[in-house]
């Protein structure tokens, strides 16, 4: 099969494509014809070697944590997927190639309303932001909560995610115009950070019951300053820096719990788990029309080095999608 295979790390240029073996499958595994491939920033970590796939290292190193396609091939014990159903999946890497093997238990039937783009726009993003306010937060009817990077792939689907859930949804972004566009998707409010301090919008509700924080550093003492007594931080990505200086005193008065989650390295029951919990919560609101995957752009497999660039210019509404 042809794949996009990293010739080192480096680079966008260090992406190149490669007649490599089709990957083989266990018994409760699927193959899966991949028709598209979502990206995610973790990609382009891995490609700059910052980002090493998970143990047992495959043979080849193929980016890609999320994809959509046909079902080719099933292992002798699978039960919930038959040849030629379309599902999309979460993978641990392997996504930008032509097919990819995955454990049935973390693919779901791609709902009839999706086209193969906005099927692969969702693993990653949904599960990532489901976990993080429904297990992580434990958000609800009622609280409040501040997101961070809400335009990003990740961000856009916790802003519709929160409101869905009944919370009141305070959104901070890099410019107007996202802005306006994540206060379309169910933001109450949305920040531009570089002309309005979000410690200010958030006291002005009179805290936050939870964060949802990709950027880390830079924002480690206004978050906590931003939640009420007994809030909780939930630090998912760290896009200005991982280090932070902490004072015990602030968390011990104000009760915060501060919990970091990552999907990758999690082991595979608890990531099946998740899988089902949002097939069966989440992905009937997404076949109604009720949630939305939030493309920003499509290209090519063969425009792979450019969509990498795209995506580090940090200019993307929602999610930028490979296709063959
Ligand atoms: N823990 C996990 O399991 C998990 C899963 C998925 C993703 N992540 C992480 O979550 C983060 C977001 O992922 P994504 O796929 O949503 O990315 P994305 O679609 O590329 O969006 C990221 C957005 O973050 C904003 N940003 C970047 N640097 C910033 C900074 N220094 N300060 C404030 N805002 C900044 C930018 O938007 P503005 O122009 O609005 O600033 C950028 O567009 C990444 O770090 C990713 O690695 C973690």
């Amino acid at each position: 099969m042809k794949a996009v295979v990293l010739k080192g790390y480096g680079g966008p240029e260090v992406l190149d494509f490669d007649e490599v073996d089709d990957p083989t499958i266990g018994p409760e595994e699927i193959l899966i014809s991949v028709r598209a491939a979502g990206m995610n920033r973790a990609d382009l970590l891995q490609r700059e070697g910052l980002y090493p796939p998970p143990d047992p290292k495959p043979q080849h190193e193929i980016l890609g944590l999320e994809c959509a396609g046909t079902v080719e091939a099933l292992g002798e014990r699978v039960t919930l997927f038959r040849k030629g159903q379309a599902v999309a999946a979460l993978v641990s890497g392997g996504a930008y190639a032509e097919k990819v093997s995955v454990h049935e238990r973390m693919a779901f039937a791609v709902p009839e309303n999706l086209s193969w783009a906005e099927a692969a726009a969702i693993p990653e993003a949904f599960l990532t932001a489901y976990d993080a306010l429904r297990d992580k937060a434990a958000v609800g009817a009622g609280s409040r909560v501040l997101i961070h990077a809400a335009a990003g792939g990740v961000g856009s689907v916790a802003v519709q995610l929160a409101h869905w859930m009944g919370a009141l949804v305070i959104a901070t972004v890099g410019t107007e115009e996202k802005a306006k566009w994540v206060q379309s998707l169910g933001a109450d409010q949305s920040v531009v950070y570089r002309s309005q301090p979000f410690l200010e919008a958030a006291e002005a509700k009179g805290g936050v019951h939870a964060v949802l924080d990709f950027v880390g550093q830079a924002y480690w003492d206004d978050n906590i300053s931003a939640l009420v007594p007994g809030g909780v931080l939930v630090i998912i990505g760290t896009l200005s820096g991982p280090m932070a200086s902490v004072n015990l005193g602030r968390l011990l008065q104000k009760r915060l719990t501060v919990r970091g989650t990552a999907l990758r390295t999690r082991p595979l029951e608890a990531r099946m788990a998740l899988m089902q919990e949002f097939s069966q919560r989440v992905l009937p609101a997404i076949s109604q029309g009720v949630l939305r995957p939030l493309l920003d752009q499509t290209l090519a497999f063969d425009e792979v080095a450019e969509a990498h660039r795209h995506l580090a210019a940090e200019q993307a509404r929602g999610k930028t999608i490979l296709l063959w």
